[in-house]
């Protein structure tokens, strides 16, 4: 390694210009001269797990040695027989997607500037393949993003055993590099981009890495979020199951880096420059878009209901998956679509870093057109709570005081169903219980899920064949007509039956609970409760998410 740079830099002053194709012609690979002056254009040693930023503009060549580490790869009692090699890029910007040139970007756009130009990552163990790239593996950026596996095998002799009857090893790496280049290609030709009067002042800002445990950027074409609800200038959004990525899984399941996981909203327009340039699978273009507002500012975890300014705050809470991250965003406007994006950070050996990361796929929500709706949650005791509901005349458009007041209710409505639990023996001998499937527990718990959902309605502006509409003095209960007083008529989406089911199921028979069943009374039952149809575009009943 060392004596290839000193190599190339004796070469370099000798160098004189000449024409650049030739070096990719089989025939010139006895011209070095062209080759090294090209190659000194962007070379450098690859650390493991720190990434290359740089540019690359047309005629370039981007050349990097990485010295691999046969003891890297997990090698304990037994040798492995191959060191595997993780590469992985972005693209951040290029002409076509300038986030801080928006004048420039839409030029470039118009003009189709970069037609039929890719980005490539080539690379070998073999060295000579700067001379000869026939004999490199060559990758395309595939929307702004490309990743490749490179295995090197590791030659292992038995030597003995030692004095602890251990077996000892001789292993030696097949190749002790790895070499990797970048370059613009000419798609039509298929060789490396020519520099021209169109081309040349074009220039891509990349990012690559290169590890032996892990690939450094990522792309997961899940979106791993899931928008619980909106309002008409806030929204909540859900991720799937963190409990495994709790700090010490092994053992305390309750402890959580909130800063795992981040979320990115974009505007619709901001979002489809970046989707139109084919960047949407690079995290780097993502985090360094022209985003609205992002988590990854937010250094402590909160749910102020009363935020009304552009922002997201995050928690992290039980939900039905398990444990998931929750993301409150705050300040939006009325009627708008907006895109959310999910982005993870990876680490190495437990240490989380700001560079490169997981992207998920994108979620969209629109927030409602008024304040009929008020979103929701948090709540100490109905915790499932994570809808919008119908707005309070009296709260005067304070979301914490209309949060407090449905749980009130709810609270008061529970009171009376303890004492009652409490006189039913569930809790004795197992023989004693009503059912040795079902505990106190599990009734008391399906009651409270299915009194929260009757009791605060989940409210929506949008009409629909499974919605009731409401007016503003007839709710579901006289509670929220009293305590609540809507400010204005809403559609209400009503429980699932299944709520209903789960308490007749976990409850003992003495309490005597039922549920309106289709044949006997379906007008109670579609007044009362939906169904669940699945693939449904929108919600047909309510659900608390830990159900
Ligand atoms: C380039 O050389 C390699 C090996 O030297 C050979 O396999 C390949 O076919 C050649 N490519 C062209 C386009 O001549
Ligand atoms: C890439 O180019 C941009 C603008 O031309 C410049 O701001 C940036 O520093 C360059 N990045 C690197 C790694 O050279
Ligand atoms: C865009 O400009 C802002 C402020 O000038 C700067 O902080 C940010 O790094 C720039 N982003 C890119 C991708 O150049
Ligand atoms: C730009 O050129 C590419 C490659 O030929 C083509 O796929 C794309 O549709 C063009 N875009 C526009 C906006 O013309
Ligand atoms: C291990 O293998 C290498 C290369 O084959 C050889 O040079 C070296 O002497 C061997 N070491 C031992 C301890 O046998
Ligand atoms: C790519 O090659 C084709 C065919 O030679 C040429 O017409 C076109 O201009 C080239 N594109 C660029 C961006 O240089
Ligand atoms: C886990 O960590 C939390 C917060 O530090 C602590 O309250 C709890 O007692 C711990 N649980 C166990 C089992 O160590
Ligand atoms: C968190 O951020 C706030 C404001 O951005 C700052 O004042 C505070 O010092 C930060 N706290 C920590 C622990 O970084
Ligand atoms: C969540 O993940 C944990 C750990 O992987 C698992 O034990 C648990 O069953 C999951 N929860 C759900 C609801 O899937
Ligand atoms: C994290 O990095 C620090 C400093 O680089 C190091 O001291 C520490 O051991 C690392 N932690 C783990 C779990 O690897
Ligand atoms: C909103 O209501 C909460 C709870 O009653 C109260 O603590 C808070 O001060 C109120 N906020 C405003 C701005 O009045
Ligand atoms: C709870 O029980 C008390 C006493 O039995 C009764 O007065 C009250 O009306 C009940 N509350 C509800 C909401 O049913």
């Amino acid at each position: 390694m060392l004596y290839l740079y000193f190599w190339l830099c004796q070469l370099i002053s000798i160098v004189s210009a000449s024409g650049y194709a030739r070096f990719f012609d089989n025939d010139s690979q006895g011209n070095d001269d062209d080759l090294l002056r090209d190659l000194l254009v962007n070379s450098d040693n690859i650390a493991s797990w720190e990434p290359i930023f740089a540019n690359i503009t047309a005629g370039g060549l981007d050349y990097y040695e990485f010295s691999i580490n046969k003891n890297a790869s997990g090698q304990g009692f037994a040798p492995s027989y191959e060191v595997l090699i993780f590469m992985s890029g972005n693209i951040c910007q290029y002409p076509l997607y300038l986030p801080n040139d928006t004048a420039t970007m839409e030029k470039n756009i118009a003009a189709n500037i970069t037609k039929d130009i890719q980005l490539a990552m080539l690379y070998s163990f073999n060295e000579s393949m700067a001379s000869n790239t026939s004999m490199a593996m060559h990758q395309l950026f595939d929307n702004g993003y490309v990743e490749s596996l490179a295995v090197s095998p590791i030659d292992t002799d038995y030597l003995g055993m030692d004095l602890g009857e251990s077996p000892i090893y001789n292993t030696t790496l097949k190749y002790p590099n790895l070499y990797v280049m970048i370059q613009l290609y000419n798609t039509t030709t298929g060789k490396p981009l020519e520099v021209n009067s169109r081309t040349k002042d074009l220039v891509w800002n990349y990012r690559l890495g290169i590890s032996e445990s892990d690939l450094i950027y990522q792309w997961d074409e899940r979106s791993w979020l899931e928008v619980l609800d909106t309002d008409n200038n806030s929204a909540l959004l859900m991720s799937g199951n963190v409990t495994s990525d709790s700090v010490d899984s092994k053992t305390n399941y309750t402890v959580y880096d909130p800063s795992l996981y981040d979320v990115y909203i974009y505007t619709e327009k901001e979002y489809n420059y970046l989707y139109e340039a084919q960047l949407s699978h690079s995290i780097c273009a993502i985090k360094h878009g022209n985003y609205l507002t992002t988590s990854a500012v937010e250094n402590i975890t909160s749910h102020d209901l009363e935020e009304t300014h552009l922002r997201v705050q995050k928690y992290v809470a039980a939900s039905n998956n398990g444990m998931s991250e929750f993301f409150y965003v705050t300040g939006l406007n009325a009627s708008t679509t907006y895109v959310s994006i999910l982005v993870k950070k990876v680490g190495q050996s437990g240490n989380l870093t700001d560079v490169g990361g997981i992207l998920f796929d994108t979620e969209e929500f629109t927030t409602k057109k008024d304040d009929t709706c008020t979103l929701i949650h948090g709540l100490d005791f109905c915790q499932g709570i994570t809808y919008s509901v119908p707005s309070s005349s009296l709260a005067g458009g304070n979301k914490t005081l209309l949060a407090q007041t449905y749980e009130y209710i709810a609270t008061g409505l529970y009171n009376n169903f303890t004492q009652a639990l409490q006189l039913i023996p569930c809790d004795n001998e197992l023989d004693a219980r009503y059912s040795p499937l079902r505990t106190c527990d599990d009734c008391a718990q399906s009651y409270k899920n299915w009194l929260c959902t009757v009791t605060i309605p989940r409210c929506t502006t949008e009409e629909s064949e499974y919605y009731i509409k409401r007016k503003k003095e007839e709710s579901r209960n006289s509670f929220i007509n009293s305590y609540v007083n809507p400010l204005r008529d809403y559609f209400e989406v009503l429980p699932c039956i299944d709520m209903c089911y789960h308490i007749v199921r976990d409850c003992p028979s003495d309490f005597g609970f039922s549920c309106p069943s289709g044949n006997s009374n379906s007008a109670l039952l579609l007044n009362s409760y939906n169904y669940y149809i699945e693939d449904s575009d929108i919600p047909t009943c309510n659900m608390l998410y830990n159900n």
